[in-house]
């Protein structure tokens, strides 16, 4: 493969958090611009363990953590939501991204229950807006955080 093919399909996987790679999640970085747009990771996780439907996932590619996301997809619903999603600094515009949210998308889709999957960013956030609208996910206004709610139906 070639070094541009690859950066257009870079492979990722997602891995549960424990103890093997939370310091590594956690040391994760945002650009300063990116700051507002998504929690702390390590916030996150703590909110993770407080709360029975997340599932805190680290993205790995080669071998090495390069993001994290964190999303539910709760039983008795149809709907699933990503609710937390980054890709450090140093590994942006790689690809990593998309292929991210590919693989979300692939494994909530498998679970067989959810029909639509939500998700949420500051207005602001271009980048954000145009990855999920690559996907087909379409704006459908703000919510009570005057953030920008998006929706993807998945395919029966
Ligand atoms: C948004 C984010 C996850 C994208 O990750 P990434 O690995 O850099 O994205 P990719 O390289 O896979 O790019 C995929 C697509 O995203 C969009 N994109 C990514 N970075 C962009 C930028 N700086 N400006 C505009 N669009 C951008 C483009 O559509 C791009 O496709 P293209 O290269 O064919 O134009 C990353 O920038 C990030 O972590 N941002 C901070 C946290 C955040 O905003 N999270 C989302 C809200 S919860």
């Amino acid at each position: 493969m070639t070094p541009a093919a690859w950066k257009r399909a870079p492979s990722v996987v997602l891995e549960p958090v424990g103890e093997g790679n939370r310091r590594a999640v956690q040391e994760l970085e945002l650009l300063p611009e990116q700051q507002d747009f998504v929690a702390s990771n390590a916030d996150s996780l703590e909110e993770a363990e407080e709360d029975d439907e997340a599932i805190a996932r680290a993205v790995v590619a080669a071998g090495h953590v390069v993001g994290f996301l964190m999303y539910s997809a709760p039983d008795d619903d149809n709907e699933a939501t990503i609710y937390r999603f980054m890709i450090d600094r140093r590994e942006r515009g790689k690809g990593l991204g998309r292929a991210a949210v590919a693989k979300v998308l692939e494994q909530i889709a498998r679970l067989g229950h959810i029909h639509r999957v939500a998700i949420c960013y500051e207005p602001n956030n271009e980048a954000a807006r145009r990855l999920y609208a690559g996907f087909g996910f379409v704006e459908q206004g703000f919510d009570e955080d005057d953030e920008m709610i998006a929706v993807l139906e998945l395919s029966r």
